[in-house]
């Protein structure tokens, strides 16, 4: 019988302190208004001075595994997306994870796709599954972004927060994941980037910095452009859909995919107000929001879509096939 990868869970873990946009009035040139009217984003959370990514994908992860009902150690494959490891290119996050986790002997690493990472991680993990090479995979996508912001910037740091969501994607008798994409552009590599090029000797600090008009242009369309190719390929219809559970990187551009393609309030989720753009967590994050206000329920078919540095992007057509969360 053909294997097939469901989504078995899913969970999230914010750091306790938040930085509301009046937070930023008292040392930046902005205000509450500018922020809310252009982004939507109200307020974002961030990370202590001791908490690295890895802890806040450790504590996502725990979640996730309780609620997949599994021990940790039937894990057999980790993977972060993140743009924010706790160390500059190894040791893997995942790896610190899975130390965290008490798991020795586990295959883990990382995957750069920024803020799309949550769909690339899908897609392997899919994959891994299917094959039969990996029975559990974690996948978590975490960000202590505020490590790599110029708080100095007005035109990046007021958008983004840090974050952590996890899923386990399992092989299982479910409704399962349809059909993923993804896809990139590196003409588009310095409109959106984390400078600190690994060829120059000195080491500068790492900042993230973006062309904020320019990148919107391609993401509204990218995004949307994207979702109807899967949509069409599987012969669905947007009615068809429980949940379009988009990036959460601003509400104008949230609000422009959902228009253009005819989705009601009720099937979009919208989070970007309560967390910012967590990059690659935004995407669980907001799977898991769904999750605990109870409108994720099993059999829900879920569409997911992403975009981000690089460009990258990816768009998601599955079957939740976890838990109800009122019946953990
Ligand atoms: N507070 C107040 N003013 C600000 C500001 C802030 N935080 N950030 C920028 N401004 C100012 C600019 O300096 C500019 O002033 P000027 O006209 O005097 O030069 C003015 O606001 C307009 O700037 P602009 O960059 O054209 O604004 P915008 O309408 O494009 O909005 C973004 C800026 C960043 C909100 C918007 O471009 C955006 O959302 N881009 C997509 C970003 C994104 O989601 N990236 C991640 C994708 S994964």
């Amino acid at each position: 019988m053909k294997l097939k990868a469901c989504i078995k869970s899913i969970a999230s873990y914010l750091p306790e302190k938040t930085l509301t946009n009046k937070d930023f009035e008292s040392f930046l040139d902005t205000s509450d208004e500018w922020i809310l009217k252009r982004t939507g984003i109200k307020q974002r959370y961030i990370a202590s001075e001791t908490e690295n990514t890895s802890d806040l994908a450790y504590k996502a992860a725990i979640k996730a595994i309780q609620r997949a009902k599994i021990q940790t150690n039937d894990i057999d494959l980790i993977i972060v997306a993140t743009l924010s490891p706790d160390y500059f290119t190894m040791p893997s996050t995942a790896v610190v994870v899975a130390n965290k986790l008490g798991l020795k002997g586990v295959s883990a690493f990382d995957i750069s796709a920024a803020c799309s990472g949550f769909i690339y991680m899908l897609e392997l993990a899919r994959s891994m599954v299917e094959s039969g090479a990996k029975k559990n995979v974690l996948i978590i996508g975490a960000e202590k972004i505020s490590s790599v912001l110029d708080y100095t910037d007005r035109t990046t740091c007021v958008l983004f927060g840090d974050g952590a969501g996890a899923c386990v994607v399992s092989a299982s008798e479910g409704k399962g994941i349809i059909d993923i994409h993804t896809g990139s552009d590196g003409e588009f590599k310095d409109l959106l980037c984390t400078k600190r090029s690994n060829q120059t000797k000195q080491l500068e600090p790492i900042k993230l910095e973006m062309k904020g008009n320019e990148v919107f242009k391609v993401a509204v369309k990218t995004l949307s452009d994207d979702v109807s190719y899967l949509l069409d390929k599987n012969k669905l219809k947007t009615s068809d859909i429980d949940l379009f559970i988009p990036h959460q990187a601003n509400l104008r551009i949230i609000s422009y995919v959902q228009e253009k393609l005819g989705l009601s309030d009720e099937q979009c989720v919208v989070c970007v107000d309560k967390f910012g753009n967590t990059s690659a967590a935004s995407i669980p994050i907001a799977i898991n929001e769904a999750y605990e206000q109870g409108r994720l329920t099993n059999g829900k078919l879920m569409l997911l879509d992403a975009f981000g540095g690089g460009f990258t992007w990816g768009s998601a057509l599955t079957y939740f096939d976890g838990i109800d969360y009122k019946n953990l």
